[in-house]
């Protein structure tokens, strides 16, 4: 789908590192240049026509995040620098003021670091613990292991929507249910979802959530931070500066400014904003059904032919939708990512992020495809014939 709207397709490559990063459409390059080129200046500080532009296009962007996760007002959408930053904000600017020793945060093994990383440091400054909730012979969550894992100590389940590795989607909405039946608050990390299928955090009544633009067709470094209005009322701005205080005093005193903008310090990011902006235009216009729709067939495609290859072996062939993480038998995966890329076919290989999933799919490192609705069936077939002549491999790497 849309392919000629991604210059970089142009180059001879198959682009299976989705998950990873995704390509930039030249809509999102235009937007960018357009504010480069025609209205150039900071957010929130000017009083002149340009400036003023720029107000609007950033605040405007605000309302189509919040449109696009359906959050129920716009003020509950901070942007940031990635997911990492926004899970990192959540933890040490909420929950560490929340949370006190012995207080259980429920985590699965197959988070992404940036999910597990921050709850280990707050553990080590509060005491608090972190547990996993036990995934079942697919690597997903259910929810009576959900439910086995819960008790009166819980207080917050984190959780990625989509995983990066093993792509199993979760209940969110059941998990939901059951965590604010206890009292435990939901944080989802919807990284590699939100460009794949409908995030809806007022229907899924999500407490945080955090997403990165580059997953997205954006560019880097722009991310967003959903939460709750009152909940956002509540957490602790990490970064002081300007823009974020409505008045400060000789003697110390700092009144800060309404939520969002009180988290935002500093000249945020502007053209990752205006990027973003486009991003989301741009998926609107192709419909997340349609590119759900076409990707869960491309994967049900690629998962097909990979299991007619004896020597492959696939992880996770039973999930719809996010990653496939494979290994051809005996060979180490970036070795088989090198030999890939002698045919311009881009895979992600190693641990990617998630250190201790090996722990359930008892493997250390995998090849990684994850697919984009610009991927085809062509593209499959050049990645399995490459694949089935891997006997050459060592002569082609070497
Ligand atoms: N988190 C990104 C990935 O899974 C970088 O590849």
């Amino acid at each position: 789908m849309n392919r000629e709207d991604f210059n970089m397709l142009k180059n001879n490559i198959v682009y299976f590192d989705n998950g990873a990063t995704t390509l930039k459409p030249n809509c999102v390059k235009e937007a960018i240049d357009d504010y480069y080129d025609n209205y150039t200046a900071n957010a929130h500080r000017g009083d002149y026509k340009t400036s003023l532009i720029v107000d609007d296009k950033y605040e405007e962007t605000r309302d189509k995040v919040k449109k696009i996760i359906n959050a129920k007002e716009k003020n509950e959408i901070v942007f940031s620098s990635g997911a990492t930053q926004s899970i990192n904000y959540i933890v040490f600017g909420y929950f560490k003021y929340k949370l006190k020793k012995d207080d259980e945060v429920l985590i699965t093994v197959s988070e992404h670091a940036s999910n597990i990383l921050p709850w280990f440091i707050l553990e080590k400054e509060i005491g608090i613990k972190v547990k996993y909730i036990d995934l079942n012979e697919d690597y997903q969550v259910t929810i009576d292991n959900v439910k086995k894992a819960i008790n009166n100590k819980t207080k917050v389940i984190s959780l990625a929507h989509i995983t990066n590795v093993v792509g199993d989607v979760r209940p969110i909405q059941e998990i939901s249910k059951i965590a604010h039946e206890n009292n435990i608050l939901l944080v989802v990390d919807a990284a590699q979802s939100i460009a794949h299928t409908r995030v809806d955090v007022q229907k899924m009544d999500i407490d945080f959530l955090v997403f990165s633009g580059h997953k997205m067709y954006g560019p880097t470094g722009i991310g967003v931070l959903y939460g709750k209005y009152d909940l956002l009322n509540e957490m602790v701005p990490l970064n002081y500066g300007g823009g974020m205080n409505a008045l400060f005093t000789k003697d110390g005193y700092i009144e800060l400014r309404e939520v969002p903008t009180r988290f935002e310090a500093g000249t945020p990011n502007i053209e990752g904003v205006i990027g973003l902006s486009s991003a989301i235009d741009y998926i609107n216009k192709l419909g997340i059904n349609n590119i759900e729709h076409y990707e869960q067939n491309l994967r049900k495609y690629l998962i097909d032919r990979l299991k007619e290859l004896d020597f492959v072996e696939v992880y996770n062939g039973n999930n719809n939708i996010g990653a496939i993480a494979f290994n051809i038998k005996n060979v180490f995966p970036q070795d088989t990512a090198i030999y890939l890329d002698k045919y311009n076919i881009c895979v992600r290989a190693g641990n990617h992020c998630a250190k201790i999933l090996s722990d359930a799919i008892k493997v250390n490192n995998t090849c990684r495809i994850s697919l984009s609705f610009y991927n085809t069936k062509e593209e499959v077939d050049l990645l399995i014939n490459v694949l089935k002549n891997n006997k050459n491999i060592y002569n082609e790497i070497l």
